[in-house]
């Protein structure tokens, strides 16, 4: 049974937790591929809300199969308190999720070079999220990073921390005048983790190879989103991993022959959080009257998102870099109240219409975006169950949408909770 991977076309925070949870009913396993503890996956059902920040968000669904595959950066710390936070909701992870032994380890060092590389360069900031994502992942490919299997093997563990705690505490004190850290707080602290992490650590190649050869379906869950992909995102405003849907494969250990489909998913909108270009950002007053209404405020950092325009030459060239067939479209309902929506076709540079995506961030922050206007809805459609309801002038959004990015539409959303989701023929 091929495998399908879920990722985001815009710069993440699209709601593909709530996408997820709701194919994570008819699949086998649920598998996250990359980033850590920088995502915040938010589920709504019976009035409850989760956010998830590692686990994939499977794990709501009774008896899924749940994996933390080989691309994802780890901090122990977060991870133990979010199984910490499900259990006391009654939902049990034992038995059910496992974690690959090849992942990389968060340490403090991290989050410190994270937070104090921030802070230094006040201006060319990128606006992390300062759980040390960057730090992990460079030293994962400076061939430095601690991963699973060596926190599992205390003689490795305590070499390899040595070195790293040595070197990062020279960095710390020459480069930004910080204390550092010692090597017996960090290594006490890890071992407890280790004696509760142990138990999920496993190879999770063969679990999801071998799943795929028993014809279960395995559903891979990408984070953040296309442009927030260190290849083909807005360089450098990105995050450190693949976020797009070729990251998958590298990211579990499958081969791209497994994958049969990609879905990506996109909000009505735009929205972005941190530094960086945003060719369509609202300016202030419609900025915070659809900043309030989607409540577009970060489920890790609690930042208010950036919010814009939807910007179909940005979902276009996503809907390319992973072979979109179909995307769903969510929060459709927090335009409800708008008379008129510009849907950005294109861009226009130095007076000339701008063929392809840039590449220079420079280009991006100075293009100007061409804008059709279509007129509103002007109702709620929180209520609205299938697509036939929906009033015309949302159809006609969407099908402006779908035309644009040349993909079809498969599913929209109109609020959080997991009913509020329909079909669309
Ligand atoms: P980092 O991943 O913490 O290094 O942050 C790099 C950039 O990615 C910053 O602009 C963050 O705001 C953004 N980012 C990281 N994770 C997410 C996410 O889950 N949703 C949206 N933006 C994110």
């Amino acid at each position: 049974m091929p495998a399908t991977v879920v990722i985001g076309a815009q710069w993440g925070d699209e709601g593909k937790g709530k996408i997820i949870d709701l194919l994570s009913a008819s699949s086998d396993m649920i598998v996250r591929f990359q980033g850590g503890d920088n995502a915040g996956h938010t589920v709504v059902f019976d009035g409850k809300e989760f956010i998830l920040h590692l686990i994939p968000s499977g794990i709501l669904h009774k008896g899924k199969i749940c994996v933390i595959g080989n691309g994802v950066v780890v901090n122990p710390k977060a991870l133990l308190e979010e199984i910490k936070v499900l259990k006391s909701k009654n939902i049990g992870v034992e038995g059910r999720f496992f974690i690959s032994t090849l992942c990389h380890i968060i340490f403090p060092y991290h989050s410190k070079l994270d937070e104090l590389k921030e802070e230094k360069s006040a201006k060319g900031k990128i606006g992390t999220t300062k759980k040390g994502i960057g730090p992990c992942y460079a030293d994962k490919a400076a061939r430095s990073g601690i991963r699973l299997a060596d926190l599992l093997d205390d003689a490795a563990f305590r070499e390899k921390l040595k070195k790293n705690i040595d070197e990062k505490n020279e960095i710390l004190a020459k480069v930004y005048g910080f204390s550092g850290f010692s090597f017996d707080d960090i290594y006490n602290e890890y071992c407890v983790y280790r004696e509760e992490i142990k138990k999920y650590a496993a190879d999770t190649i063969s679990l999801i190879n071998n799943s795929l050869n028993n014809s279960k379906k395995v559903l891979l869950e990408g984070a953040q989103g296309t442009f927030l992909d260190v290849d083909f995102g807005t360089y450098p405003y990105v995050t450190s991993s693949s976020a797009t849907a070729g990251g998958a494969c590298i990211g579990c250990g499958i081969s791209p022959s497994r994958i049969n489909k990609v879905v990506g998913v996109v909000k009505a909108y735009t929205t972005r959080v941190g530094e960086g270009p945003f060719p369509t950002e609202f300016s202030d007053d419609l900025m915070t009257k659809i900043r309030s209404k989607g409540k577009e405020f970060g489920a890790t950092t609690g930042r208010p998102r950036r919010c814009g325009w939807f910007d179909a030459a940005l979902v276009r060239h996503a809907a390319i870099l992973n072979d979109l067939k179909e995307v769903v479209v969510t929060k459709l309902d927090v335009l409800d109240d708008l008379d008129k929506i510009n849907i950005c076709v294109g861009y226009e540079y130095k007076g000339k219409k701008l063929e392809g995506f840039p590449a220079s961030s420079e280009i991006l922050s100075a293009i100007k975006p061409v804008y059709k206007e279509y007129p509103g809805w002007k109702c709620d459609i929180s209520n609205i169950k299938k697509y036939a309801d929906l009033p015309k002038n949302a159809k006609n959004y969407l099908n402006k949408i779908s035309e644009l990015i040349g993909t079809k539409i498969a599913l929209v959303s109109v609020g959080s909770d997991r009913n509020q989701t329909f079909k669309v023929k």
